[in-house]
């Protein structure tokens, strides 16, 4: 049994779907043991909470560095035993340190068909405005292990979401979570407890069921 810890900054729909498919059972040789918050306020903190799951804050505003904030996550990381890290709406970028002490562990969703539209600068709605702007007519999300550049580890999964006429950057940010995030997430975690992700160079290459 993987233990996932996940980690959060905001609203926490992603965490939501991960809670809910553990409860569904869909979470296969996986338990998510912790939530980890970068501030005291965030809701995903309720969610944790309501689903009887430890929560913790690891505040970024007690750090003045990312390296010693980073660092107060590896302790607590390490404290909890955690063999799968998830980002769930956590927007801070991990030092390269710690993305080399979790080499293949740490999960990100975003939410756009990578590489477009993703790395610095684009999270939250501005995703989303940027394809809207850009005139695409497939958006989507990606789920990925991080590596030490923002959005460009190796791929796990794409879902692919279309833009209709008359979207706004909230209508689309609403439909890419309900038809492709919360969906792979959880996916891509229990295919990562089974031990099906097997990551060569870029490649992740995923085992069939038994
Ligand atoms: C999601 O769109 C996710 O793809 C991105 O940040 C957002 C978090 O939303 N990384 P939530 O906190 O899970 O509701």
């Amino acid at each position: 049994m993987k233990n996932i810890v996940v980690l959060v900054s905001g609203g926490g729909t992603n965490l939501q779907a991960l809670l809910d498919a553990q409860e569904r059972g869909e979470i296969r040789d996986g338990k998510i043991i912790a939530v980890i918050s970068s501030t005291s306020g965030a809701f995903a903190l309720e969610r944790a909470k309501g689903a009887n799951v430890p929560g913790y804050v690891v505040n970024r505003k007690d750090y003045d560095s990312r390296e010693a904030f980073t660092g107060a996550l590896l302790d607590k990381l390490s404290e909890l035993n955690a063999d799968l890290i998830v980002l769930a709406g956590f927007l801070y970028i991990l030092s390269p340190a710690f993305v080399e002490r979790y080499e293949n562990r740490i999960i990100n969703i975003h939410p756009a068909l990578i590489p477009s539209f993703c790395g610095d600068g684009f999270y939250g709605l501005k995703v989303h405005e940027k394809a809207l702007e850009y005139g695409v007519k497939l958006t989507g999300a990606t789920v990925h292990f991080v590596s030490a550049e923002a959005d460009a580890g190796p791929i796990i999964l794409q879902k692919a979401v279309a833009i209709e006429e008359g979207d706004t950057a909230e209508i689309l940010q609403k439909r890419v979570m309900e038809q492709a995030e919360w969906k792979l997430l959880p996916e891509a975690v229990s295919l990562f407890c089974q031990g099906r992700l097997h990551v060569e160079g870029r490649i992740v290459h995923i085992d069939q069921a038994e």
